[in-house]
This record gives C-alpha cells, structure tokens and sequence, in this order.
C-alpha cells in the first residue's frame, strides 16, 4: 500500500528525517551534501510510503526569486527522489501534487533547479523551462549563475513572467540553485 503524508520539517521526528535523509544519500549516490539537505527544511514535506518503508521525498521551501523589478515570494522545490526500485508507479507524481498545490495557493511562483534526467518529468507537470540568464543575489552583489542557464524550472502561478529575461535567487550556502 502506497501513501503520501505531508508534514512541515517541524512536525516530522528526527527518525523520518533520518530516513528522508538516507533515502537522498542513495538517490544521489552519495552526492547530497549538507547543504542540500539543511536546503530542504524549514517548509513542507512530501514523503511516500510503501509498506512502512520511506521510498520517496520531496519538500518545498520558501524563498525569494527576483524577477522584472519584484521579489517575488517562490514556493521552490527540493530533495525530489524515489528509491531506484519504486519508481515509474506514480510516486514522484504523488509527491509533486500536494507541493504545487501549496505553491499555488501561498506562492507568486514555484521554481526548482532540474536535473538533467528528470527535467522531462517537471516539463509534463506544467513547469516551464527558464529560457534567460541565472543570477544569484550574493553578499558582493549580483553574481551570473551561467552553469546553472537551462537548468531551472518555474511553476507560473500569479505573475506574468517572462522566461527569457533575467532571473536572481537569493543568497544560501551551498548551490544557490
Ligand atoms: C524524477 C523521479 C522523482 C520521478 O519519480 P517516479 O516515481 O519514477 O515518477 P512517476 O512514476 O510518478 O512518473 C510520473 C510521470 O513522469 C514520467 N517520468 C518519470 N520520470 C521521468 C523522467 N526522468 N523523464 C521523463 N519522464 C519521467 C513517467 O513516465 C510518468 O509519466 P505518465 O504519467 O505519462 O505515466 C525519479 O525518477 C527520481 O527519483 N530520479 C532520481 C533523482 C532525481 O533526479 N530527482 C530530481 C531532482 S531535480
């Protein structure tokens, strides 16, 4: 039995976050750093379960993405995985429904940083491919992110945007994207 429970990072216990965590390391094959961890708390959490076993995460997380002269309050997407052996039966689906439902109703915009394999997964969910230049907003001002260009994704909800013009994130340690 598959089923998806949402919990923000401050009602999860440290076991499921122990989990949460384990279950990335291996999705990534061991190249998910702290800082991509400490990235994904502080907002919403997805997780899948199967049988009592965590097979799958994802959480969304607050943060400001500047765009056309605003500061655009963005729902943005982290720690998206599903363990090697579960997945194509539905459960990244599962886990992205509830996030963009929140992105939705508390967001101006979702944004994600896409790996090169699952960029066609985001694409089929309605998340558009940000055509324009990356920045991020760093302590010594605004820094282009050219190895990141191609590579973000945005869930328009309530502004226009426009996806070839410049987009800045904020500053966090780690990959800014
Ligand atoms: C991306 C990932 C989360 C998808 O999880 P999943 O449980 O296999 O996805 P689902 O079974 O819910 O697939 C939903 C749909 O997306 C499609 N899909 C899934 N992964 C896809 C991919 N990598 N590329 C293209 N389409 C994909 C499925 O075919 C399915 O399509 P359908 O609705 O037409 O049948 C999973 O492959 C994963 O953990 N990958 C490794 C980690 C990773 O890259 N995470 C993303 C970080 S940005």
């Amino acid at each position: 039995m598959a089923e998806v429970r949402i919990a923000h990072t401050a009602d999860l216990d440290a076991a499921t976050l122990a989990a949460a965590r384990a279950l990335l390391a291996a999705v990534f094959r061991g190249d998910f750093s702290d800082h991509d961890w400490e990235h994904s708390l502080g907002g919403v959490h997805a997780l899948a379960w199967e049988d009592g076993e965590l097979v799958g995460h994802a959480s969304v997380i607050q943060r400001r993405l500047l765009h056309g002269g605003r500061a655009l309050r963005a729902g943005y997407v982290e720690g998206v995985g599903v363990s090697e052996h579960r997945r194509g039966r539905g459960h990244g689906a599962a886990l992205m429904a509830p996030l963009e439902r929140v992105i939705r109703a508390a967001y101006d915009v979702g944004g994600l940083g896409a790996t090169e394999a699952a960029a066609q997964f985001y694409a089929a969910r309605g998340w558009r491919r940000w055509e324009g230049p990356t920045s991020a907003l760093t302590p010594a001002g605004i820094v282009r992110t050219e190895e990141e260009d191609g590579g973000i994704y945005v869930l328009p909800v309530a502004v226009v945007l426009e996806l070839s013009g410049a987009l800045v994130c904020d500053w966090r340690d780690g990959d800014v994207w």
